[in-house]
């Protein structure tokens, strides 16, 4: 189906006007309520699928052969359609999810305290807190010591904790959340070194404990062996790789935030831009196995309940 600008969505008939070229709604032709219900119904699923499928090739054949940077990323900047930005950008979903994390630091924490599209209802909010407030525990009680890295810290929500354990490197691909980091640090009145460093790079040394927070469900799945090992290259024989990550209940993100389809997530921010992003949701028992094949022991993985998995391990 060619992308309009302009249509009846075709689930509900609401009339609706895309932002930008490259809006998935306007592939979909589908209004943005029915693409966040795209998680429980087939018929939108497959619609979503399709939609994805067809930006996709129609980015690839307007991609220069080059593959220029300028030419890739896949924001929708809300802008009106022009000769040249009616070709809509290249999704490519780990180049987006810098570019979404940067545009989206001032609100990552309202996903934490369920403000504004994240609140869900008194009932999953309060599940929500109570499960957060486990997660929190379970790190806190975790033996972590000595030098401590965290990959793809984002704003920071877990790094007080961490930089009360030990001596924390504080390591991002983006810029603003880690300038929230360190405002975060700072209100704490902790010391921790922050810098701007994607999480696929070589360690540069060895260190006692590595630390992730929702990152394992941003590698796709056949990467997932490649970054284990990364992680325990990190990591001194005797130390520890912790993290938390999702679930995939439906009501831990924001209400207009469709489930995955084939392990690529539509995210949208308040100003209305989408972002198109790799989520792989893992259950325990997938991430404790993949933690043993790439060789690590005394591996536990649980969950809280409905909205984490916590995962903790030793480097042989
Ligand atoms: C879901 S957020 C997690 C933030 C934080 N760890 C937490 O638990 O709240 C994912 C983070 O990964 C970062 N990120 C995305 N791609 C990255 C990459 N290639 N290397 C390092 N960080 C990356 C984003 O900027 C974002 O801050």
């Amino acid at each position: 189906m060619p992308f309009r600008s302009t249509f009846d969505c075709l689930w509900c008939g609401t009339s609706h006007t895309c932002r930008g070229p490259d809006d998935l709604e306007g592939w979909a032709q589908l209004c943005p309520v029915c693409i966040g219900k795209a998680g429980d119904n087939g018929f939108l699923r497959f619609r979503l699928r399709q939609a994805l499928a067809e930006r996709g090739e129609a980015s690839r054949r307007a991609t220069p052969s080059d593959g220029s940077p300028e030419a890739a990323g896949s924001a929708t900047v809300p802008s009106p359609p022009t000769a040249s930005s009616a070709i809509p950008a290249a999704v490519d979903p780990e180049r987006s999810l810098v570019e979404y994390y940067e545009a989206r630091a001032r609100e990552y924490d309202d996903w934490y305290l369920r403000r504004g599209r994240y609140a869900r209802g008194a009932i999953h909010d309060a599940a929500w807190a109570a499960e957060l407030d486990a997660a929190g525990r379970w790190l806190d009680g975790l033996p972590l010591r000595g030098e401590i890295v965290e990959l793809a810290a984002g704003t920071g929500w877990w790094s007080p904790l961490l930089a009360g354990k030990g001596e924390l490197w504080v390591y991002d691909a983006a810029a603003r959340p880690l300038e929230l980091a360190r405002e975060r640090l700072m209100a704490h009145r902790l010391r921790a070194h922050l810098h701007l460093r994607d999480a696929w790079e070589e360690p540069d040394r060895a260190v006692d404990a590595v630390f992730t927070g929702f990152w394992l469900s941003h590698v796709r799945r056949d990467r997932l062996e490649a970054f284990l090992g990364l992680v325990r290259r990190w990591i001194r024989p005797g130390g520890t790789f912790a993290f938390i990550d999702s679930l995939p209940d439906p009501a831990s993100g924001a209400a207009d935030h469709p489930a995955p389809v084939d392990d690529l997530a539509v995210r949208r921010l308040d100003d209305g831009r989408t972002f198109t992003i790799t989520k792989v949701y893992r259950t325990p028992g997938e991430l404790a196995a993949a933690l043993r094949e790439a060789g690590f022991i005394d591996v536990e993985v649980s969950q809280t309940g409905r909205f984490f998995v916590l995962g903790v391990a030793t480097r042989v």
